[in-house]
This record gives structure tokens, sequence and C-alpha cells, in this order.
């Protein structure tokens, strides 16, 4: 029996109580008009990653994410849904530092950015701001294994735990979450086993990116599976549609439609007469 209602919003306890029921689908989300597609096509939770850095600013990893851009993208996403759960990404440096100023800088995602709960990166050693964050009755999403912004001391964007003692220490690290009170944690690129067993380990839902099916949900992000990036294929991306090609061919009929002068037509131009309200400019 499904617990995520098909129409009324999703919260934390519903998906708490997902676990081992119904999986979780999750995708990024950065801009309004794609939060509302994925909201009404019934993706679960949109995550307002940090991700948007190297999706849609072209960055070459997530380390430039800063706290005004985070928000502002999460304010764009929450008012265009209606049902998904969203989820503010905190940026690099906006937690790790005193867990006061993780505290703030998690309440500005509720306050200022719409948001039901953020996510954070890291184990054992982020455990302070967790649960400073926690007691601020901000719901926090854990995230362990393939830690982006871990980038420079991992050597790069490389599966983690594949050896006895890192996969020890991602269980350790999901368990401790787990205990402090995180409501889901995303295990990133971390082999499908391991995942199989921190998925029947722990009490909350596990959200796996390359991390296998067994998994209680999956995330990927938006730019991926729509097929907006060409040259970046990773492994466990699936994707679902080619949007890189719809747009080119898009933009070839324009310029071709500006060039021999077909567009616009009369029908697509003003004549003088009653004012008329345009019904959105920009
Ligand atoms: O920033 C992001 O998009 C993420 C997901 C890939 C989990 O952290």
């Amino acid at each position: 029996m499904p617990t995520l209602s098909e129409t009324s919003p999703v919260t934390i306890p519903a998906l708490f109580s997902a676990k081992g029921v119904e999986r979780i689908a999750m995708l990024t989300a950065y801009d309004a008009p794609s939060a509302a597609l994925l909201d009404s096509a019934g993706v679960d939770v949109l995550l307002v990653g940090d991700s948007v850095e190297m999706a849609v600013y072209g960055e070459p990893n997530t380390l430039s994410a800063t706290m005004d851009s985070m928000v502002r993208h999460a304010r764009a996403v929450s008012r265009s849904v209606k049902r998904a759960l969203v989820v503010g990404d905190m940026p690099f440096l906006s937690y790790q530092t005193d867990p006061a100023r993780a505290v703030e800088n998690a309440g500005r995602f509720l306050a200022e950015g719409g948001c039901a709960a953020v996510k954070v990166e890291g184990g054992s050693r982020i455990l302070p701001a967790v649960e400073a964050i926690l007691a601020a009755d901000i719901p926090v999403m854990g995230h362990v294994g393939l830690t982006p912004q871990s980038y420079h001391k991992l050597g790069g964007f490389k599966v983690q735990g594949r050896e006895p003692a890192t996969a020890r220490q991602i269980r350790e690290d999901a368990e401790a979450l787990t205990a402090a009170g995180c409501f889901a944690i995303v295990l990133e690129c971390v082999p499908a086993a391991l995942a199989a067993e921190i998925t029947r380990e722990i009490a909350v839902p596990t959200i796996g990116i390359g991390a296998g099916a067994s998994c209680d949900g999956q995330v990927l992000v938006f730019h991926d599976v729509m097929g907006l990036t060409r040259d970046l294929r990773p492994r466990f991306v699936r994707r679902y549609a080619d949007l890189s090609t719809a747009i080119e061919e898009a933009a070839k009929g324009f310029t071709r439609d500006v060039k021999d002068g077909s567009f616009p037509t009369a029908e697509e131009s003003f004549s003088g007469g009653k004012p008329t309200t345009l019904r959105r400019v920009y």
C-alpha cells in the first residue's frame, strides 16, 4: 500500500514511513518551471542541490555554491510545487565551521527558501552541526559515500567504500547520522552490496545515487535525466529524454525563421487599436 499520497504534500513523517513500503523518487531541481513539471509528474522529493554549480553554472565542482545563490534557487523551486518535499542542499562551508552558523544557514533554507528540510554532506565529523540543526527543529537529510564537497580530498569524483576500512566508515557514518535524528540518508557512489547492507541496518530511508537497486529511493541530477548533459554520462545515470537535441533543433528553427523573415508573422505582431495587457513579458 503506498504511503505517499498522490495529491497531498509529501511530509517528513510520510517519507519516514515509506521505508520498506514504497520507493522514493527524488530529482534535483533548480528553477521554477522545471520544478513545477517535476512536481506535477509525481516526483516525491526535489533537492535543490549544490550540483546547480556544475549543471547550470558550468563549474568543475560544487565548491563555488553560496548561501545566497542556493536560497534563491530554493525559493524558485518551493514557490512552484504543490506536493513534492523540497530539500535545500547546504553549500560548502555553510555548516562545517561552527554549529551556530550551521543553524542560521539551515534556517535560511526554511525561512527564505521555503524548504522543508536541508541536506548536509559527511558523517561523524559533522555531527555537532547536524545535532544543532536538528535541535532547532529543522529536518536534516544526511549524505555519505562520495561527498562531492570533499572533491579535492578524494582526488575527484570516485566510488567510495570499496575497501573494508572505508566501507566500515561509511556504515558507521550512516548509523551515527540516523542515531542523531536524520530523516533520510543519501548514499552516493558506493558498491551496491554496501548500500544494501546499510539500507537493511538503518531505520530511515536510504536514497541512492550510483548505489544500486536496494536503496529505499533513488536520486539523479535533472540535467542528466533529461539529456541536457551531452558529454558527461556517468554509468549510474539513466537518460529519460534527449532535451539537448530538442533544444538545438528548436534553436535552429528559430534562427532559420528569423533569417528568412518567416518570423514574426502579422499574427505574431501588434496593430493599432485598444490597449492590450500582455499576459507575460519576461
Ligand atoms: O547536489 C546534488 O545534486 C546532490 C545529489 C546528487 C545527491 O547532492
